[in-house]
């Protein structure tokens, strides 16, 4: 069996870290996104990585670690069925297809094992949710079957409270349902085809937690779980800590000065930040100095920024760089991106 992980995407809503990092890149305490993907497959399963931007760091990352996977590279952005037809010479037969972006407790096993019991031709993973409304979700029988998706609809008539939570497992001849060489989206364009010939399309909900890193929020959210989960209080590569880090993480090669708190971030590597400073729910990528006695609250900071003493700044984002060439003025589009 194969795993298609769909990493091609641009993360537009995670810039400027996306200016220079591949969004599956990203480090999760201190761990490229992608790895919890990958290390939660069965191990039968080959990893078939599907990507676009920044194609090489991911490919760089695989070559120094000796995880094995294809690389299977877009010349342009296929969308995230293109990007599985794309694929198709890697698939042999019963196949999954997982977003990158996607942190959750969900047990691919058993995942795998429903949708073989149910002989299905699609099945999806799914994830309860309280605000419906802003969100597609599904209709479906008391045996998982699913009968259509509905959009963003009024918390009274909700069919249920269940969305796409992002892993699919799936019949090979789905590829037939996807144009070559062109951009196709699965979620929009595939999914409502399958249901509609009556083809079996099932739903596996599971317990945990599931978040989509899509956002600077839940990327700092789901890091704190994480955290819990391993009972830390936070996490530091090599660097030199002399303030208070609660639920954070820090990288390697980086100085936190005497005094300085930092409360629900992220800090990447090789960054100097200074003494008495107060930092709340931020994120300061690689190469980075935060001058003495700043306060900052909600504020990501791109890599290679400096920030001066005394500075106080919320809810911004840093970035005083030209933004890279081709990178998107504005977010492609794809239903899952909450
Ligand atoms: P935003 O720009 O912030 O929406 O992020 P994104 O570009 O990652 O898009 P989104 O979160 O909607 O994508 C969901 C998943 O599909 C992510 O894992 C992306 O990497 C992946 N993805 C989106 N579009 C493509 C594509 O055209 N090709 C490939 N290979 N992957 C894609």
């Amino acid at each position: 069996m194969q795993a298609i992980i769909l990493a091609g995407g641009y993360g537009t809503r995670l810039a400027p870290l996306t200016y220079t990092k591949a969004k599956p890149m990203l480090p999760l305490l201190n761990k490229p996104m992608i790895t919890y993907l990958i290390d939660a497959l069965p191990e039968r399963v080959d990893v078939i990585v599907a990507t676009n931007y920044k194609n090489e760091q991911l490919k760089e990352y695989f070559d120094e670690n000796g995880i094995e996977a294809v690389i299977n590279k877009e010349d342009k952005p296929l969308g995230t069925a293109g990007a599985v037809k794309n694929a198709e010479k890697y698939i042999d037969g019963t196949f999954m297809v997982l977003n990158s972006d996607i942190i959750s407790s969900i047990n691919m096993r058993k995942f795998i094992q429903y949708h073989f019991k149910k002989k299905a031709f699609t099945t999806i993973s799914l994830w309860p949710v309280k605000n419906v409304e802003e969100y597609g979700v599904v209709d479906l029988r008391p045996d998982g079957r699913i009968l259509k998706f509905v959009e963003k609809p009024a918390r009274k008539e909700a069919p249920s409270n269940l969305i796409n939570a992002g892993a699919y497992c799936q019949e090979i001849e789905v590829l037939d349902y996807i144009k070559e060489g062109e951009f196709v989206s699965m979620e929009m364009e595939i999914f409502p085809k399958i249901i509609e010939e009556g083809k079996p399309f099932y739903g596996f909900t599971f317990d945990g937690f599931w978040i989509d890193v899509g956002r600077h929020t839940s990327y700092i959210e789901v890091t704190k779980i994480l955290l819990r989960k391993k009972g830390l209080r936070y996490l530091s590569g090599e660097s030199t800590i002399h303030g208070i880090l609660k639920e954070s993480t820090v990288g390697d090669e980086c100085v936190i000065g005497e005094n300085s708190v930092l409360k629900s971030c992220i800090v990447y590597n090789r960054t100097k930040i200074g003494k008495n400073i107060f930092m709340e729910n931020c994120i300061v990528a690689d190469n980075c100095e935060i001058g003495d006695e700043a306060i900052l609250k909600n504020v990501v900071v791109g890599e290679g920024e400096k920030i001066g003493k005394n500075c106080k700044i919320e809810n911004e984002k840093i970035w005083t760089k030209p933004i890279p060439d081709g990178y998107p003025r504005k977010q492609i589009g794809n239903p899952l991106s909450f």
